[in-house]
């Protein structure tokens, strides 16, 4: 498995298809796509997967009641998490799910390899169990006779049982995220996954006997693999293992909501290790927050969960993607109003981005025959204002590699302003008249600006860049193109189609009320 490094793999968690996809699984799958084309842009090989998590109790009880076998009702389901790919704009290159039977293998191959090395064991087995969690608690761990992580209730369940010994992982475990922290972000959910560790660890209870809807366990008559075994290997599924063939994707970034955070940067980098792959080869796991709606948490019951496709259809998909990835810093909890969305798209789209493109391109449409002006000699302001943007196609990578999405976009309207300003300070109109040369010069150079912008925003907005992108007359470039560009980045005189505004202005509710 060698790690190539240009290459990259980034997954989002596979959702349980147990009802209709929310904002909130929609929002992991959109950090994802946002990073994703991101590292497209600067050009990486990227494999991207997404999903669905078929298996478990949950799943067999949701079938049970619409009358459904678990196969079938799982058909049904998964394909509206497919759908969530057109709603959101995501460009990933596999979705996955555990049922398909290339995947089954692979969970028995692990389950094997885990045997084999001595880490599974079989015992008995009795304990609280939460179907809503799919998790075993203790007596100790409820909270008021409920989960402790999603307050659903638990039953009790005894059964023989394969174990996993995660606590043979615990000392490695600790030494791994000592030597290399950056493994498990943002800080303050390594020292949370540093919390657990240095607590009991104990060994897993990884089959089940009482129902059968799973990945059979290889030589366990009678027995299915726990969901969670077979759905973290799903990772490795996409890439083929244990065949090599495109290992050197690996190892993956897996975002993750916080509720999942120990399941993956916990079990799963012990299931790794314990299957013979090194610590250079354990992968990276950023666990972000989550989302209520107007300050309550989003529950059926409540009638407040936001729909994805109603928001997009409202919208636009690009206005929703920017929102969701600007509003809230990744990895904090966040509150999804609707009258910020539309506030943020008025005063950063529509008034910031928006207006600001339409007088450039518009004056060039009107005053230099709509042709890309020509670039006369740069002035110290003129460098000095073009050089902030090649510095910014750095920050936005940094920003972007650690997953900082708010930070990114901060440094992009750093530079929209810093736009508006030079165009005020510039004031092209009036030159008009009397030195046009200069007129044309000065739009060229915040022409030149836009070429920046529109690149670096392109991973968010897509489809509004790609109309900008025809305005400013230039094709895709990676973001090397873009910082080792020696002098201009477009080409005199080349004809421009009409511009057209690209982020309208959206009526406030109550101006429409
Ligand atoms: N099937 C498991 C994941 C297995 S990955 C090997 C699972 N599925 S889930 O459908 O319950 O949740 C998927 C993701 O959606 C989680 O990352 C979770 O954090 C995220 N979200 C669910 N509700 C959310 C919000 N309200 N806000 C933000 N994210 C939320 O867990």
């Amino acid at each position: 498995m060698s790690q190539a490094s240009k290459k990259a793999y980034i997954t989002t968690p596979i959702y349980y298809p147990s009802g209709k996809p929310h904002l909130g699984s929609a929002y992991t799958t959109l950090a994802a796509d946002i990073y994703a084309r991101f590292k497209r842009l600067d050009g990486f090989d990227v494999k991207f997967s997404t999903g669905t998590d078929e298996h478990g109790l949950k799943l067999q009880r949701a079938a049970e009641k619409e009358g459904l076998t678990p196969q079938a009702y799982v058909d049904k389901m998964s394909g509206m998490f497919r759908e969530i790919e057109p709603i959101m704009n995501i460009s990933a290159h596999t979705f996955i799910r555990t049922t398909e039977d290339y995947h089954q293998k692979t969970a028995q191959v692990m389950w094997q390899k885990l045997e084999e090395a001595g880490y599974i064991y079989k015992d008995s087995y009795a304990g609280w169990y939460c179907i809503s969690d799919e998790s075993y608690y203790t007596e100790e761990e409820l909270v008021d006779g409920k989960s402790p992580m999603s307050g659903h209730p638990v039953e009790w369940m005894e059964e023989e049982s394969y174990f996993f010994k995660l606590s043979a992982f615990r000392e490695k475990l600790l030494d791994l995220y000592d030597k290399r922290p950056e493994l498990v972000q943002p800080q303050g959910r390594l020292n949370e996954v540093l919390g657990f560790l240095k607590g009991e660890v104990r060994d897993i209870s990884i089959s089940r006997t009482t129902f059968d809807w799973g990945v059979p366990v290889p030589n366990g008559p009678g027995h299915v693999m726990y969901v969670w075994i077979d759905a973290l290997t799903n990772y490795l599924s996409v890439l083929g293992w244990p065949n090599e063939e495109n290992m050197d994707y690996w190892p993956a970034t897996h975002l993750v909501g916080k509720d999942i955070l120990r399941f993956h940067s916990v079990y799963w980098p012990a299931m790794l290790m314990g299957a013979g792959l090194t610590e250079e080869q354990l992968p990276k796991v950023y666990a972000h927050g989550w989302w209520t709606v107007d300050g309550d948490k989003m529950s059926k019951s409540k009638g407040n969960v936001v729909d994805p496709e109603t928001l997009t259809e409202q919208y636009g998909r690009d206005i929703v993607r920017y929102f969701l990835m600007r509003e809230v810093p990744f990895g904090n909890d966040g509150d999804f109003s609707e009258t910020r969305l539309i506030e943020r798209t008025n005063s950063d789209l529509a008034n910031a981005l928006g207006n600001l493109f339409q007088r450039v391109l518009s004056m060039i449409a009107k005053n230099c025959e709509g042709k890309v002006p020509a670039l006369g000699e740069l002035d110290a302001a003129d460098t000095e204002f073009l050089n902030g943007f090649k510095g910014m196609v750095g920050d936005v990578r940094m920003h972007i590699d650690s997953l900082q999405f708010h930070k990114a976009l901060d440094v992009i309207w750093a530079r929209v302003h810093a736009a508006n300003a030079y165009m005020d300070a510039k004031e092209p109109w009036k030159h008009k008249k009397e030195n046009p040369e200069l007129m044309a010069h000065i739009l060229r150079v915040l022409m030149e600006g836009f070429v920046s912008i529109v690149h670096t925003l392109d991973a968010f907005m897509p489809e509004s860049m790609a109309r900008v992108k025809t305005f400013l007359g230039t094709t895709d470039m990676t973001l090397n193109q873009i910082e080792n560009a020696d002098g201009s980045l477009l080409t005199d005189g080349a004809e421009l189609p009409k511009p057209e505004g690209v982020f309208p202005r959206i009526q406030p509710k109550e101006e429409a009320a």
